[in-house]
Parts: C-alpha cells; structure tokens; sequence
C-alpha cells in the first residue's frame, strides 16, 4: 500500500499555511505567539483533509498542549488511516528573533508506521552512506570520521560535520577538531542540521549530537526518501520521561533505533520555510500574494523536491 499522490499537495498546503501563519511573528520576540499561530492553522487545514488521521508526534500530551497533542485525532474521519508527525514551528528562537532556519514540517505515513516518540532528547548521527556499518551511534567519533572519509575516498580534514552548538556537545566537538574536521555548528534547528547530509550541494558529510527526539524522527521520514542513513537513541534521564517512556510501551530504554524502525512503508514530508534556510527560503509578501518554498519527498514515487508557489493569502 502507499499514499495516494494528491495527498502532496493537501499536506503541502498545511506545512505551507503553518508557515504563512507563523511568519506574521517573525521578529515579533514571542515563540509562543508565533508556535501558537502555527498549531491553529496546522490543525484547521489537517481537519479538512479526509483521512482518519492521528498525531503520533505533536505539541505534547493532552494535559499540556490544547492541540496537535498526542493522540488527537485529526481529518475528516473518512479516508486512509494515517500516522501524522508535526513541528509547526520548528526553531522557534529563529522565528521571534527573524533569524534564518524557521520551518514548519509535518510527516504523515500509513497507520502504525511511523514511531510515536517521547518528547524527550534523542542521541542522533546521519550521513549519505548505504548501509549499516560505516558509521554507527556506539563508534568512536574518531572511527565515524575514519570510516567516512574512506568511503568517500577523502580525508578527515576535507570532511564537514552538523551539530548543535551546545556546551553538551564540547567533548565531541574537540574531539572532530582535533581530527581537523571542518564544523558546522548550528544553533538550533536540527531537522534541517539532519537532513543537510542528504544532498553533495549542502556539503555535509555527518550530522551527529543530541537534539529532541521527535526533530530526529521527523528528520528520519525525510531521509528516508533519499535513502540516508540515521539512528536515534532516546535519553531517559530521569524520573518522569523514564515514566512516560513505559506508557508509551518502550521498554529498552537504552535502544539504538535505525531508520527502518522509526519509519516504515510510504511517507509524505513537507518543510515549508518561514525565515530563509539552508534547504528553503523563507515566506514572502507581495501584495495579496505569499510566495513560499516547500521541501517535499514521497517515498514510494521517489519524490524528492523543492516547490515554490505564489497564492493568494486569503484564498
Ligand atoms: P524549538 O523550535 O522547539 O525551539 O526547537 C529548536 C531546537 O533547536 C531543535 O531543532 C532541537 O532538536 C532542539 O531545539 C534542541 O534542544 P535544546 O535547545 O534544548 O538543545
């Protein structure tokens, strides 16, 4: 089975009226107003669409989020069943402060194959390679390195690496300096940190680091499509999110994850840009019109592409 293509563009248009919503805050030096704006307009497009749709990745659990929380059933409840996984606003520093890299994404796969995460911090590396074995969560960052650069037939220093620039991250960060790595360091935003290694253009050879885990599933159904390699661990650290672990039914907790156990079967994802990025540029206003740039894959038609559309704002 896999997803019917018109649902491209119904889903397009959600990450893309998310975007729109959100960017009216930009600069505006409030997340929540901005995060809030792309919920409402995520939700009120999701609900049009018919499917039986049901957040497997959101906003939080019922008792916290008010909407796009776990569990929420969504769409018209006619229609395929589907797992949807959501960041309205993904950098929500970026958008209050009008900084690059804003992103509303949302991924959607057939029911029961997409992962529900907890939203707690997930260890996390990726790159272009084929197959297990090159890289690997529980390698030394020196053998990742080593074991890269000889299959991309390049040395250690001709090598660029993402990750989060975090005071958690400084021992991995000697350690690829000392390899004479080039870095990438970016201040938030790893769903697009993820996915830079998944085309020669973006010049990312690794993405590694600990992020949120529900940013590495979503990055995870994007790579997919482009037949990336990438493996999550979630972190239990403490009392309660070991608690809302085993209520979601994870029982090892210490289990490294490959892709093809986060996502499975058919996928739809969509990146629509809200302040420019690396992948997609940002929302613009032209008179009654918005233009917007959407990084779309679908899995099973080998889609993989960036749009860019004009419409108007109150259509
Ligand atoms: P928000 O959009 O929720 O603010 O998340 C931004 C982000 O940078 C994610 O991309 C990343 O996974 C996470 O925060 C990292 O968390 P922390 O800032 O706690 O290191």
């Amino acid at each position: 089975m896999s997803l019917d293509k018109k649902f491209e563009d119904l889903f397009l248009n959600v990450s893309t009226r998310a975007a729109l919503s959100s960017y009216y805050f930009v600069g505006k030096k409030d997340k929540i107003a901005a995060d809030k704006s792309a919920v409402d307009a995520m939700r009120n497009k999701l609900n049009q669409i018919e499917m039986k749709g049901k957040v497997v990745i959101g906003e939080g659990e019922l008792d916290k989020a008010p909407m796009l929380y776990i569990g929420e059933t969504l769409g018209t409840m006619s229609g395929p069943e589907l797992d949807i996984a959501v960041d309205p606003l993904e950098g929500t520093n970026f958008a209050a402060n009008n900084l690059p890299g804003a992103l509303s994404v949302i991924a959607v796969a057939e029911k029961s194959n997409l992962f529900s995460a907890p939203e707690t911090y997930m260890n996390k590396i990726s790159a272009n390679v084929p197959s297990e074995g090159i890289i690997d969560l529980d390698y030394s960052i020196k053998k990742n390195i080593f074991n890269l650069a000889d299959y991309k037939n390049k040395e250690p220093n001709e090598l660029f690496a993402c990750i989060l620039d975090r005071p958690r991250h400084k021992k991995i960060i000697d350690e690829l300096k000392s390899l004479d790595v080039n870095l990438k360091l970016i201040t938030d935003g790893d769903i697009s940190g993820a996915l830079l290694v998944s085309k020669e253009s973006y010049n990312i050879d690794i993405f590694l680091g600990i992020g949120g885990g529900p940013e590495g599933v979503l990055a995870a159904s994007a790579l997919d499509a482009y037949n990336c390699f990438f493996q999550g661990r979630f972190i239990f650290d403490n009392e309660s999110d070991i608690n809302r672990a085993k209520k979601m039914g994870i029982t090892d907790l210490n289990k490294k994850y490959s892709l093809d156990e986060i996502i499975t079967g058919d996928s739809i994802f969509c990146a629509t840009g809200i302040t420019n990025g690396d992948i997609v540029s940002g929302i613009k206003i032209e008179q009654d019109s918005y233009i917007s740039e959407t990084l779309i894959t679908h899995k099973s038609v080998n889609t993989k592409k960036i749009i860019k559309l004009k419409k108007k704002i109150n259509e």
